[in-house]
């Protein structure tokens, strides 16, 4: 069982005194209650003895002991003899679910309906299927034709690739962890982007590595900490978002790319990007070329944002050896992407031109729409221009984006508070707001920001059960 030091719990809770609950361990079962919730503190987990909490945040221990009581009552805490306090949901928690209930606004997840053209070309591949029935259909490494598909598409991009360079994998995610376990060992350094893509730090943290936090922010990326951190750590791999980085929208400029990769082949530094957002390009803005055109870099592709988030096909683009490495430690984790999924990819890769274009028509009337609504009803919050991606990363001008989010529960509106994007608790002065939804789901999101906003820090917020989701 992992246990949280009074220190780190304290690091997560930072701000929690501000949300002005009528009674202080109120406040504090409400951000521990969001921490449970959003898993920044995973179910399992034991919680700091009552007495060192109360140190570490400076309050009376009464106020501890009446907060975990408000949270075992409630059945996020179970008390276990000789361990403490672990974190629990309660039994009537409707837990992971990813259809939430109708009429509640599920914005914790930055994605967009199917394509359009998806139907058609599953109905394609369903009568491609019979060609491959009658192969045994387990395949660590892809369809040959896709694979030479994919390999095209980075051609096209301006980045010669063989298909001998592409392994299919079952969505980006899977792609990650397939990476990390070829990668790195327990213990090694990882550079990572902070803010960054939730998953990719809960599966860097599943293995185990230790990850050193480099900045990106409205400026871009923060190029002397980039610098200094390579050449300080060595770390073994580097986790980055070139192209649409999530949640900034930031786009790395070509000089730094070449920069960033020369730094890191001389530090022996694996450098990922992946490029999952990377095709979301709303104005179309002349994209450097991808990474690994200006040196030795893993790309990481998906049709998770371009398709749907339910065709569960992306891909790794490396160095055939490491392809190879990563084929042969393949079969403990899965046994291949579904053929199905492969040839529905299949079908809609030669119009994805086509397919990119109407994303970036809905992404841009999206954008558009939410940046006036929110200029209107928010004109002390600082939303950034962005040219791609899925999201806004909002400076809320004050650090309030976990008492935001529990507030706009209570409202019917899920969102991931700023601290989920960063390590130990950072960015409680920001929020990321998806535009990706229909104006009309984009206005109730806003009119339940409007109300949340005007009760953060004002009321006692009431209890809510826990409705999980992931953060994409
Ligand atoms: C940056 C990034 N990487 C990976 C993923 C996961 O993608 P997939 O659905 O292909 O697993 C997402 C999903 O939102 C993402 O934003």
């Amino acid at each position: 069982m992992s246990t949280l030091s009074a220190r780190q719990t304290g690091l997560l809770l930072s701000g929690w005194r501000d949300a002005a609950s009528a009674a202080a361990y109120l406040a504090l079962a409400d951000r521990l209650r969001l921490l449970i919730i959003d898993g920044r503190i995973p179910v399992g987990t034991r919680l700091p003895a009552e007495r060192e909490l109360a140190t570490q945040l400076a309050v009376s221990r009464t106020t501890v002991t009446a907060a975990y009581g408000a949270l075992r009552e409630g059945g996020w805490l179970t008390s276990v003899r000789g361990s403490g306090s672990v974190a629990r949901l309660p039994q009537r928690a409707p837990i992971l679910t990813e259809s939430p209930s109708t009429g509640v606004l599920d914005f914790t997840k930055a994605a967009m309906p199917a394509t359009p053209a998806l139907a058609a070309a599953a109905q394609r591949a369903a009568a491609r299927l019979p060609e491959y029935l009658g192969d045994p259909g387990f395949d660590r490494v892809g369809l040959p034709e896709l694979r030479a598909q994919i390999a095209d598409r980075y051609t096209q991009r301006g980045l010669p690739t063989d298909p001998d360079e592409v392994l299919v994998t079952i969505g980006a995610q899977h792609a990650i962890t397939l990476l990390l376990r070829t990668l790195v060992s327990r213990g090694d350094r990882a550079l990572v982007e902070t803010p960054s893509y939730p998953h990719a730090y809960e599966a860097l943290k599943l293995a185990g590595t230790r990850m050193v936090p480099v900045s990106v922010s409205d400026d871009g990326w923060d190029l002397p900490a980039l610098e200094q951190s390579l050449q300080r750590t060595s770390p073994a791999i580097a986790y980055l978002m070139p192209d649409f980085h999530n949640p900034t929208g930031q786009v790395m400029p070509a000089a730094v790319r070449a920069h960033l990769l020369d730094l890191a082949s001389r530090q022996g530094t694996v450098v990922i990007a992946d490029e999952t957002m990377a095709e979301m390009n709303i104005d179309h803005p002349a994209l450097p070329l991808p990474l690994a055109a200006y040196g030795d870099a893993v790309l990481i592709g998906s049709v998770g944002k371009s398709v749907w988030g339910g065709v569960r096909v992306g891909w790794i683009r490396a160095g055939r050896p490491l392809i190879q490495r990563i084929a042969n430690g393949r079969t403990a984790v899965d046994l291949g992407t579904p053929t199905l999924e492969q040839l529905i990819v299949s079908e809609l890769l030669p119009q994805m031109d086509d397919i990119l274009r109407e994303r970036g028509d809905v992404l841009r009337a999206g954008r558009d729409h939410l940046t006036a609504r929110l200029a209107r009803s928010f004109p002390e919050w600082e939303v950034p221009d962005v040219s791609g991606g899925l999201t806004f990363w909002i400076n809320l001008g004050e650090a309030v984006s976990s008492q935001l989010t529990l507030a706009a529960r209570a409202e019917g509106l899920l969102l991931a508070a700023g601290p989920k994007f960063g390590i130990d608790g950072a960015f409680e002065r920001f929020l990321r707001l998806p535009f990706s939804y229909p104006t009309a789901e984009l206005d109730r999101a806003v009119d339940a920001l409007e109300t949340a906003w005007r009760r953060v820090g004002h009321v006692v917020l009431p209890e809510d059960q826990g409705l999980l989701a992931a953060v994409v």
